[in-house]
């Protein structure tokens, strides 16, 4: 069952959103080349602390990082280290935040240094992926229309998409129904569910530049494009009204 927010739901949801989005946006500052990925973990988690909230990766399935860092290959979940990020590097930054048991949850890639076009298209398509499936977020369409937006925006563009890991409502759990797909299934096997205002979706396209086909890692988490090509990915949390979608995880204006 999918239930719609009430106000007091979507007043916690606004303002866990606004929470993980700074924390998004401080990541990106801290991507920078020489850090380690455990820096900004740490940087991060205590930033989320700071606005009184909990990073909501933190032992979620026993996962033992604040956020999920992903470089080059690597699609999703990766675990912070030593590692040190290079310039050229393609960095996904997965975040979540929980502030009065609601959740933020939103991700973005950035390119350390001076990036190749390549990475830099690749960064930038991901990112339209996601608006092309915000353009279907609206009372009166389905899952499927959103999903549908993401899978011709990235094919259009000779890119590939993550079947395995799929966007979801959002709430006081991390994941709660509905699955938001980045494709459509032929034949379909699931529910395709109408949209309805109140809900609250993390939208989340993984793209990849080569094929479509994932592993994971042997430390359980790590998801890796099989082909060892680049992957990036983009997500916001976003509500469902009467009329346009609010991103609930969208920044406040840059200072
Ligand atoms: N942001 C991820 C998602 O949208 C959740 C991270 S899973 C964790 O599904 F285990 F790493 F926390
Ligand atoms: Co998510």
């Amino acid at each position: 069952m999918i239930k719609a927010k009430s106000a007091i739901e979507i007043a916690k949801m606004r303002r866990a959103g606004k929470i993980a989005a700074a924390a998004r946006q401080l990541a990106g500052k801290l991507a920078k080349a020489g850090a380690t990925t455990q820096s900004i973990d740490k940087k991060v988690h205590d930033f989320i602390l700071s606005k009184g909230a909990v990073p909501s990766f933190l032992g979620y399935n026993g996962y033992p990082a604040s956020i999920c860092i992903s470089v080059n290959e690597q699609v999703i979940h990766g675990i912070p280290s030593t590692r040190r990020l290079v310039s050229g590097d393609l960095v996904s930054i997965d975040i979540g935040a929980t502030k009065d048991g609601y959740i933020g949850d939103c991700a973005a890639t950035f390119v350390v240094g001076e990036g190749d076009p390549d990475s830099t298209r690749l960064v930038e398509i991901t990112k339209k992926c996601f608006f092309e499936g915000l353009k279907f977020a609206r009372f009166g369409y389905r899952v499927s229309d959103i999903s549908r937006a993401i899978q011709r925006c990235a094919e259009e563009n000779g890119y590939s998409v993550v079947r395995e890991y799929v966007g979801h409502g959002v709430g006081s759990k991390i994941h709660e129904p509905p699955e938001v797909p980045n494709y459509i299934e032929t034949p379909r096997r699931k529910a395709d569910p109408r949209l309805l205002p109140g809900m609250t979706l993390a939208i989340e396209p993984m793209i990849n530049a080569g094929a479509a086909a994932i592993e994971i890692l042997g430390d359980g988490w790590t998801v890796v494009t099989a082909d060892g090509k680049n992957s990036a990915h983009y997500e916001n949390t976003v509500l469902i009204t009467r009329g346009d979608p609010e991103i609930l995880t969208a920044a406040e204006e840059e200072s």
